[in-house]
C-alpha cells in the first residue's frame, strides 16, 4: 500500500483509507489493483521481453479498461526500469526535475516500487507518495511533481494516456521546492 511523507514536517501517513483521504484532498487519484494476479515470476522480474510485457498488460486488461473507460485514456503501455536499463542514472536525473503536464500522469505499479514527489496545497507543501505493486495513482494536469525510483531501483508500471502530446514535461521553477 502507498505511504505518504510530508516533507515539511516529516509526518508519515499510512493505511489505505488514510492515504486515500489525504490524496483525495490533494485531488490525486489513488486506487489499488491486485498485483498478486501476476504469475509469481513476473512479480519480481524487471527485464521483460515483449511477450512478458503483453502478458502483464493482458493480466490487468479489465482493470486497465475500467480505468480508461471512466477517465478517458485512449492508449497505454508498460515501462520497466532497473539497473539493467541503459543510462538509468541519466534518465533519473531527467525525471527528477519538478514539472507539470497538460494532462494527468497515471501510473499503475505492477512490480517494484516508485515514488512521486508532488506539490500539495499551501498548507501541506511538497509530499512524497511511496508506491508499491498494486498502487495506482493519477497526478492531475498542471500539478507540479516528479517521479523517481526508490532504493531498490526497480519498477514495472502501466502508463495510460489521453493523448501522447499531453505527456510533454513543462519545467516548473519553484523557489519553495523542498529537496528532501
Ligand atoms: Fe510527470
Amino acid at each position: 500500500m502507498a505511504e505518504i511523507r510530508i516533507r515539511n514536517s516529516n509526518d508519515r501517513i499510512s493505511g489505505e483509507q488514510n492515504v486515500k483521504a489525504f490524496l483525495d484532498k490533494q485531488e490525486v487519484l489513488y486506487e489499488h489493483w491486485d498485483a498478486t494476479k501476476l504469475p509469481q515470476e513476473l512479480q519480481e522480474k524487471f527485464i521483460l521481453s515483449d511477450e512478458e510485457k503483453a502478458q502483464i498488460l493482458s493480466t490487468f486488461d479489465s482493470e486497465i479498461n475500467d480505468l480508461a473507460g471512466r477517465r478517458g485514456y485512449k492508449t497505454w503501455d508498460l515501462i520497466a526500469l532497473s539497473d539493467a536499463t541503459p543510462n538509468l542514472d541519466e534518465l533519473l536525473k531527467k525525471f527528477e526535475q519538478v514539472h507539470t503536464h497538460t494532462e494527468d500522469e497515471v501510473r499503475a505499479i505492477t512490480a517494484g516500487k516508485g515514488i512521486f514527489i508532488i506539490k500539495g496545497t499551501d498548507d501541506v507543501g511538497y509530499f512524497d507518495v511511496e508506491l508499491e505493486a498494486g498502487d495506482v495513482i493519477s497526478v492531475p494536469e498542471h500539478k507540479a511533481h516528479f517521479f523517481t525510483l526508490m532504493d531498490n531501483r526497480q519498477i514495472v508500471a502501466v502508463r495510460l494516456f489521453i493523448e501522447t502530446e499531453g505527456w510533454i514535461a513543462h519545467p516548473y521553477a519553484d523557489s519553495s521546492f523542498q529537496k528532501s
